[in-house]
């Protein structure tokens, strides 16, 4: 195995996102702290991590003894401060709320080692503002991860202006070892991946919305028309309505753009708890 770059990750946040991006840290190698606020949502990552490699066994894809390994390389807690000393990196991905994330990473900046390097998942957010007043900027990075994540390939590494050079090569190496391949993107809303995604999706809403076909279909039409691997409301399931109607609101405001003003169908749905695949319904039943 190659030199790993980070030997100690903590990664806050214990929901799809954060428990995929523990277990390929620690299938690279990496000894993993998953962190969230109390023990039934850790157990719930953790069990998630689980069953994806479970799952892998009974694919083949993973021996038993791979699936051991890395799960003896996670361990679990509720304390952040306590889960972050001693990091080499901090991964943040808790919920898609600045005020949240800023004050998490003011508070880590004070507990880990100065070249700790901090970085959050967000998918939309201004790193500028995420990390604002944390101490050393120059080590704080986005490292947008895509669900599933043990599945994509994509790693979109977003910079801010303080980011230093230093920071961006050892997440890069990290990436690669964590058999991503990493894109290098400005601080800008949406940055490269969310910016278009979500832009599709809600575009695909509307279209449900005024008739244009059923979902079925539309989605059929950038599956077979254009080769996507699943269609935009489905993947809107995939994703979390409730997460991208954030991201769109985020965007409207960020952009002043009316491509992202947000559905009136999908507010509905959010707002009755139609949230994809994780509540069980969405443009689909699961
Ligand atoms: N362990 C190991 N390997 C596994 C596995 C497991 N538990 N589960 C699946 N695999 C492997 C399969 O064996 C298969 O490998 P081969 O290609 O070698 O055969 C491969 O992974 C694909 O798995 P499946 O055949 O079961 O599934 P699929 O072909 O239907 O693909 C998918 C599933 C990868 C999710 C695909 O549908 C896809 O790419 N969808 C789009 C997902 C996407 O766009 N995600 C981004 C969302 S946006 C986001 O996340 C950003 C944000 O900030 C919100």
């Amino acid at each position: 195995m190659s030199k790993v770059t980070f030997d100690t990750v903590a990664v806050l946040g214990a929901g799809t996102m954060g428990a995929g991006i523990a277990q390929v840290c620690a299938q690279a190698g990496s000894r993993v702290v998953l962190q969230d606020l109390n023990e039934p949502f850790v157990q719930k990552g953790e069990a998630r991590i689980r069953d994806f490699l479970q799952k892998g066994v009974d694919k083949g894809k993973v021996t038993a003894a791979q699936r051991d390994e890395v799960l003896a390389r996670i361990t679990t807690a509720t304390d952040r401060a306590a889960a972050c000393r001693g990091a080499a990196l901090v991964i943040e991905a808790v919920p898609e709320q600045l005020a949240l994330k800023n004050g998490i990473f003011r508070e880590l900046a004070e507990v880990v080692a100065p070249t700790c390097v901090l970085a959050s998942n967000t998918s939309s957010l201004s790193l500028a503002k995420v990390f604002a007043g944390v101490a050393g900027p120059q080590r704080c990075i986005g490292m947008h991860f895509f669900n599933p994540v043990p599945l994509m390939a994509l790693l979109e590494l977003v910079r801010t202006d303080a980011t230093d050079q230093a920071t961006i090569a050892a997440v890069t190496d990290y990436g690669r070892l964590l058999g991503k391949e990493p894109i290098l993107v400005k601080d800008s809303p949406g940055f490269a991946s969310s910016r278009l995604g979500v832009c599709l999706g809600l575009e695909a809403i509307r279209m449900l919305e005024s008739g244009v076909a059923s979902a079925e279909d539309i989605d059929k039409a950038m599956v077979l028309g254009y080769g996507h691997p699943m269609g935009p409301l489905k993947l809107t399931d995939l994703v979390g309505l409730d997460v991208r109607l954030a991201i769109a609101d985020y965007l409207a405001k960020e952009l002043d753009h009316p491509g992202f003003k947000a559905p009136e169908l999908m507010r509905r749905m959010v707002a009755e708890g139609r949230l994809g695949k994780k509540s069980g319904q969405g443009f689909y039943r699961y």
